[in-house]
Order: structure tokens, then C-alpha cells, then sequence
């Protein structure tokens, strides 16, 4: 059933969908990322950087909810199956033969700077096309990755 929301154009609902189906591919890459460097790190501070990882992953997962959720308010499919998210994620594949904490956090980095960067540009895109709710939804999701940039790269040294 179509959800009638008031005072959203057709191209408004349709651009959000599409920025946030993107962006969601993006997160959930991201998200099982972060669960890679989580399981494979090693070294002395393992603790506190395995700990780390899933509390980043956790706060990235809430935003990643979102994203899906506004999706189906906006009457579109939200599109998370690993398949198609192996097609359509824009960020660069995550290393599987990592083991040190300072390659993981940069690896890490390097895709959350890269997903930032997108989730910027998407907020923009819906503001400039009508929807001010998803801008909003996506300036969250930008404020939590710039604060979990600042997160991991305190742990380099
Ligand atoms: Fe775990």
C-alpha cells in the first residue's frame, strides 16, 4: 500500500529513494567491514580496538535502519541482500589478509571518510530536491561517521 505523504513531490520521493538505497549499499559494505576488522585484529591493544570496532559498527547500524525505514515510508523497496549490495556498494572492497590494528583502523578510515563523503553529498541531493526529512536523516548519519572518524583515528599512533 502507497503511503500518502503530503506535500512531498514525485521527484522529491524519488531521488530520496534512490540516494538512500545508495547509501545504504555503502553503510551495510561499511558495516560488514567493520565486523571483518572486529573478528580479525590482533595485537596488544586488542581489547580495546576489537571493543571499539563494534561499538562503531553498532552506531553505523542504527543509521543504516533508518535509511531503510525511510525507504518504505517513501513507498520504494529497500534494497540490503548481500547479493545486491556486493553490485551496487561504491566503496573499495575490504582486505581480507589484515591482522595488525593500525592497518585495520586504516582501512576502516579510508571507507567511512569515502561513505562520509557520499552521505554529504546525499544530503544535498534530497535538501535540493524537496525533502528536507531525508537531508536530516542523512546529516545524522554524517555527524555519527565524522565522529567515529575521530574515533579510530586517535587509536593510530
Ligand atoms: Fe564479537
Amino acid at each position: 500500500m502507497a503511503v500518502n505523504v503530503k506535500g512531498l513531490s514525485d521527484n522529491a520521493r524519488k531521488t530520496a529513494i534512490a540516494e538512500l538505497n545508495a547509501r545504504l549499499a555503502d553503510a551495510l559494505a561499511l558495516s560488514a567491514a567493520i565486523k571483518q576488522a572486529h573478528w580479525n585484529v590482533k595485537g596488544r591493544n586488542f581489547i580495546a580496538v576489537h571493543e571499539l570496532f563494534d561499538t562503531v559498527k553498532a552506531r553505523l547500524d542504527e543509521h543504516v535502519d533508518m535509511m531503510a525505514e525511510r525507504v518504505q515510508v517513501l513507498d520504494g523497496v529497500a534494497v540490503g541482500t548481500v547479493e545486491k549490495v556486493a553490485k551496487t556498494s561504491t566503496l573499495q572492497e575490504y582486505p581480507t589478509d589484515l591482522t595488525k590494528a593500525e592497518d585495520h583502523i586504516k582501512a576502516v578510515c579510508e571507507r567511512m571518510r569515502d561513505y562520509g563523503e557520499k552521505v554529504r553529498a546525499a544530503i544535498d541531493a534530497t535538501d535540493e530536491a524537496g525533502d528536507a526529512d531525508t537531508a536530516d536523516l542523512f546529516t545524522g548519519a554524517s555527524r555519527t561517521a565524522d565522529k567515529d572518524l575521530w574515533f579510530l583515528e586517535s587509536h593510530l599512533e
